[in-house]
């Protein structure tokens, strides 16, 4: 029912539509087209209702994206306490690292927009206003230093899952690309911060291309977006809120009961390169290799040129696909 007045709205876009109209129409009470309505503005549409008017559904709406429709409603853990919201800024990544020592473990900062998006490699992040979600999480875990890529895989994890569960057939590039229909649609940027064996913290950026209808010509084969592969609206808000969950669960088990074992699981489970040949990258060589599988420590475990099995550690190579993309 939710989806035929949806319908309805949507065939008399940017009109107001009378309770009354829809209710005779579809057969129901009006109390149900406020409820079903009531639930698609939950939902993330964007649909202005006006008493005597009715209801319209505004297509070029741009969906409530503030600190207050970001706030999780309920907590497991201190991730998102404290959350700052920013219409623009550099980068969150930055803004973290600048702020690390003064806030809490668990800060989560997103901005609608970056002026100085950070991607692997000193790339640059394309992150325009209102095309993308654009955030980062500052952490403080009591892990040793060689442990922290790890969280790099829980939110790619946790991001798969997300993306999943909203309809989206994502693989994971190991070890933090999401990868849809052969393109890149979701990065996640992990820097740290250490010193004698300690973590000081570590932050974790994330974006997730969205809205984008269009990318720049160097990325336009490399790159998509969530909306490029459906019709329905998608929320930010939505998938963020989601996303908190998940990552709050893995990282709870990772840090709470030393149990990469989910993250790995799922990553394995949708990962785009074992059963592949790839090209293993590093500064001073490039090989092809078979990828095998993923080991509970997250490293990738490939057969070489030479027929034998190898181990990679993440930050130590890029990984390409030989005949697509995956980049
Ligand atoms: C990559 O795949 O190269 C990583 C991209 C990470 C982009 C996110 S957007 C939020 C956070 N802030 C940044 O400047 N970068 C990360």
């Amino acid at each position: 029912m939710k989806t035929k007045i949806l319908k309805m709205l949507k065939e008399n876009e940017n009109k107001f539509v009378s309770g009354k109209a829809i209710s005779e129409a579809l057969n129901i009470s009006r109390q149900a087209v406020s409820k079903h309505i009531s639930h698609l503005k939950d939902e993330g549409y964007h649909i202005e209702s006006i008493s005597r008017r009715g209801h319209c559904y505004r297509s070029d709406a741009v969906e409530l994206y503030n600190q207050m429709e970001l706030t999780r409603p309920t907590f497991k853990s201190d991730l998102g306490k404290e959350l700052i919201f920013l219409e623009t800024i550099d980068s969150t990544n930055e803004y973290l690292k600048k702020n690390a020592f003064k806030l809490p473990h668990g800060t989560v900062v997103i901005s609608d927009e970056q002026t100085k998006g950070k991607g692997r490699l000193g790339r640059v992040w394309e992150s325009q206003s209102q095309t993308g979600i654009w955030m980062s999480i500052l952490l403080k875990p009591e892990i040793p230093p060689y442990d922290a890529p790890k969280i790099t895989q829980i939110a790619g994890a946790a991001m798969v899952l997300t993306l999943r569960a909203f309809g989206f057939d994502v693989k994971i590039k190991w070890p933090n690309d999401l990868i849809l229909d052969k393109k890149k649609v979701c990065g996640v940027l992990t820097e740290m911060s250490a010193e004698l064996g300690e973590i000081n913290y570590v932050v974790v950026g994330i974006g997730v291309n969205v809205h984008q209808k269009n990318f720049p010509d160097e990325i336009r084969d490399k790159a998509t977006s969530l909306s490029l592969h459906t019709d329905q609206m998608i929320s930010r808000k939505n998938l963020i809120l989601r996303f908190f969950d998940h990552f709050e669960n893995l990282y709870l088990k990772f840090i709470e009961e030393k149990s990469l074992k989910e993250t790995i699981m799922i990553c394995k489970e949708h990962s785009i390169l074992i059963g592949e040949k790839v090209k293993l990258i590093t500064k001073s060589s490039v090989r092809e290799v078979y990828v095998e599988d993923l080991d509970e420590e997250g490293q990738l475990v490939v057969m070489n040129e030479n027929n034998e099995k190898e181990k990679v550690f993440y930050g130590e190579v890029s990984v390409r696909g030989l005949y697509d993309y995956v980049n």
